[in-house]
């Protein structure tokens, strides 16, 4: 596949910023509530912005200075009042949190403009924002200029002091529901994604449990032309193999006596058919099976 490929200051600081916003992502979105030193508070959106450690709690979010030069009320009052309470963004709040993100002259509190109710911290001055379903009260440990170029970024380092989670996300004590919570990740350009229902899928593939790796695949499956990357994976992730007591019990089974008679009849491209087999077996998640036949295909001298 032919790439197109750039140095950072080949391209415009607008394509720049294009193409890097519209490839990292979805990114989180860091809804940093403050306060100026007279206690006014300010309320907005940040998506460069991610958690960097859970012990202790940190995270990192960076506020641009304005192609202007001037600077964003955030960056101004973290300056002033060290504190910040990170809310998280969910779905019902997306649109009203994005009126949050529009210049509003400084002074301006987007808790109005954008609807949303200010309630108060136990151990830091910004509000929380109660239609979020997850709130960090944070104190700032750093904050970090990138250049001094206008458009810049700044990176703001927080700890975590206290964290409020919506019981409504919890399955149970210990789960956060993703359905339940709901989050919205910001895209390029004007668009967003919504992390719950069919979008949120599960890879069960623990650190701890050495998988076999592709190196150990077959090289009919390596070379398959029906059987994708992620099929495959699906059979590389696996810790051990069946052993040949099971795959002569599997062999044996009626349905798939069926299979291997029909398999034996074929003259023509025989993987492509054991191939398509694996790769029903895969579909309905029967790991398992789809190894017992590939297996099974190669005891036999089948391919
Ligand atoms: C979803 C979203 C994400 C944003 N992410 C960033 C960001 O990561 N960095 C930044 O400087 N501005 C970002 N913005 C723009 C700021 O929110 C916007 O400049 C805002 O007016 C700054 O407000 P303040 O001056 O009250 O801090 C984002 C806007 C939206 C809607």
């Amino acid at each position: 596949m032919p790439y197109r490929t750039f140095t950072p200051e080949q391209l415009t600081p607008s394509q720049r910023h294009h193409y890097l916003l519209g490839t990292v992502n979805p990114r989180p979105i860091c809804f940093a509530s403050t306060v100026d030193k007279d206690g006014r508070p300010n309320l907005a959106p940040y998506s460069f912005f991610n958690i960097f450690s859970s012990t202790p709690p940190v995270f990192i979010f960076s506020v641009n200075t304005r192609r202007d030069g001037s600077i964003k009320d955030t960056l101004h009052n973290v300056k002033e009042v060290p504190e910040v309470v990170i809310n998280l963004v969910n779905y019902p709040m997306a649109r009203q949190m994005a009126i949050c993100g529009v210049e509003y002259d400084t002074g301006i509190n987007e808790f109005e403009k954008g609807g949303f109710t200010p309630i108060p911290s136990e151990k830091v001055k910004p509000f929380r924002v109660k239609e979020s379903p997850v709130q960090f009260e944070c104190k700032v440990l750093e904050t970090r200029a990138m250049s001094d170029k206008p458009g810049a970024a700044n990176l703001i380092i927080a700890e975590a002091l206290l964290i409020h989670l919506d019981e409504s996300i919890l399955a149970d004590e210990n789960t956060i529901d993703p359905h339940s919570i709901d989050m919205v990740g910001r895209m390029g350009n004007f668009n967003y994604c919504r992390a719950s229902g069919e979008s949120v899928f599960a890879i069960r593939q623990p650190p701890a449990d050495i998988a076999i790796g592709f190196d150990n695949l077959p090289e009919h499956l390596k070379t398959s032309k029906t059987l994708s990357g992620h099929y495959l994976a699906m059979m590389a992730g696996v810790t051990k193999l069946p052993g040949s007591d099971t795959i002569s019990g599997f062999a044996n089974q009626p349905d798939v006596q069926k299979f291997i008679t029909n398999f034996n009849k074929q003259s023509n491209d025989k993987t492509v058919l054991l191939h398509e087999e694996i790769l029903n077996y895969l579909e309905k998640s029967e790991i398992e099976n789809a190894w017992k036949l590939a297996l099974w295909a190669e005891q036999s001298g089948v391919i």
